[in-house]
């Protein structure tokens, strides 16, 4: 076992190994990314605010498509969506993972091709299957038996709506409880292991309006080897021969999910992309030779490491209060623009940007701004002993599952959207003001 060896004071003030790759030192301790100090953007839109590095996104990107050739690679919506982003990732080839009839119809509106879509969800309302048939999505992801019929009544006769199963291989595999889905003791999905998911094919194929085209299985989020996905990858394809032997159908699509774990923290590991696509594939082409069946089309959806660490989080300090053993630094933003450290004791490296300072590092509690002691954004991380009030303090890899969880608690507002690239900054998503929130409230 080798022991880590602490990075120096000040090399962990230089370590910018998590953020996105533009990033740099700039003049006076202050972080540049996308070529624009994050200083400059803090005065220019007011914080908090969200960074996101356009570039890194698309070079994300381009990484999927490197790695998984011949594979359709679908950005998981739910991890952010704004117009900026869905225009990005189709340009860059990518198609699109949503879960709702309100991801559905942003896509689309945003000129989302729907025919490159997948809609999928454990329970998805009238609206969402409305949303599905009238916009022409091009897969629905069946996660009960129940919704069958009720996806092909509404088909069109003569005409068929393309559908997979999702399937729940039995694997456990993810960073936290709340984000494992490959077994049996979740909602999502129908178990392999309990006939659910065959059941399930023999009715599909019954059904004139549906044409089934493949099977899908998610296992969990935030996986950092690929084992996992080559178990379930096993189980999936011993699952495609057997309803080829019963049924005489051969299946010619396999969605294996998302899930791919993103650095938060230096040190930390991420899922290997070009790794875990030699693997996938080559167990792939194994496994179906293995079962005499042809290789089916592979998709993959990842969110988070598309976009996660292609996003800075930048606060302004506001408080500084030491009560006895603890240091805590509190900041203008919080759980409601980040609830991932309360809702799954998320770790984050945030850093002082914007001022340069020789003070010795102190472990100091980064807090939000929220009505509740639960309002963590980093518990015990070093900070410079010297962090004062209008300091501003950037976290790395906010791109997903912050804003898209985001609340309006405590009438706070959401940050805005900034992308940077080549220097420039431009606003994508405006702040949420206290009229936006004002305006749902309809009167006594
Ligand atoms: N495909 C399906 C069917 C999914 O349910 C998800 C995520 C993804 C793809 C994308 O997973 P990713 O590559 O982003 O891990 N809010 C949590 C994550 C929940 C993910 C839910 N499903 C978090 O902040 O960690």
């Amino acid at each position: 076992m080798t022991t880590a060896v602490p990075p120096s004071p000040a090399a962990a003030r230089t370590d910018l190994s998590v953020w996105p790759a533009s990033a740099r030192p700039a003049p006076d301790g202050d972080v540049a990314v996308g070529g624009v100090p994050l200083a400059e953007a803090a005065e220019r839109f007011g914080t908090p605010l969200y960074l996101l590095d356009e570039y890194e996104v698309r070079e994300r990107c381009r990484t999927y498509l490197r790695s998984f050739p011949d594979t359709d690679v679908l950005y998981a919506a739910k991890a952010f969506l704004c117009h900026a982003l869905l225009h990005w990732v189709r340009e860059e080839g990518l198609g699109l993972d949503v879960c709702s009839a309100g991801e559905l119809e942003y896509a689309v509106a945003a000129g989302f091709p729907s025919d490159r879509i997948v809609l999928h969800g454990n329970a998805k309302s009238p609206q969402d299957l409305e949303a599905a048939l009238r916009l022409g999505v091009g897969r629905v992801v069946i996660d009960s038996a129940w919704e069958i019929a009720r996806i092909a009544a509404p088909v069109p006769a003569g005409t068929r709506q393309k559908v997979l199963v999702r399937v729940v291989p039995g694997v456990s595999a993810g960073g936290h409880v709340a984000i494992r889905t490959g077994t049996d003791d979740q909602k999502f999905g129908l178990s392999v292991a309990d006939g659910g998911a065959e059941h399930a094919v023999a009715r599909i194929l019954d059904q004139p309006r549906l044409e089934l085209v493949g099977l899908h299985c998610h296992i969990g989020s935030q996986i950092t080897e690929p084992g996992p996905y080559v178990t379930a990858l096993r189980t999936v394809v011993a699952l495609l021969a057997r309803i080829r032997d019963r049924h005489g159908t051969v299946l010619p699509e396999l969605d294996l999910g998302g899930g791919h774990a993103v650095a938060h923290r230096p040190g930390e590991t991420a899922l290997d992309i070009p790794a875990l696509g030699a693997r996938v594939r080559r167990e792939l082409a194994a496994s179906c030779a293995g079962a005499g069946l042809p290789v089916p089309r592979l998709a993959v959806e990842p969110g988070r490491a598309l976009v996660g660490p292609a996003g800075v989080a930048l606060y302004r300090v506001l408080a500084v209060k030491r009560t006895g053993a603890r240091a805590f630094v509190a900041v203008d933003g919080g759980m409601s623009d980040n609830p991932r450290p309360a809702l799954y004791g998320a770790r984050y490296a945030p850093r002082l940007v914007g001022r340069r300072t020789t003070a010795a590092p102190r472990t100091a509690t980064v807090v939000g701004r929220h009505c509740e002691a639960g309002d963590v954004l980093a518990a015990d991380v070093a900070l410079p002993g010297d962090v004062r009030p209008g300091d501003l303090i950037a976290v790395p890899v906010a791109g997903a599952y912050h804003l898209s969880m985001a609340s309006s608690y405590n009438a706070v507002g959401r940050p805005p959207v900034v992308a940077v690239a080549d220097g420039r900054a431009r606003l994508l998503v405006r702040r949420e003001s206290l009229a936006d929130i004002r305006s749902r409230d309809v009167g006594l």
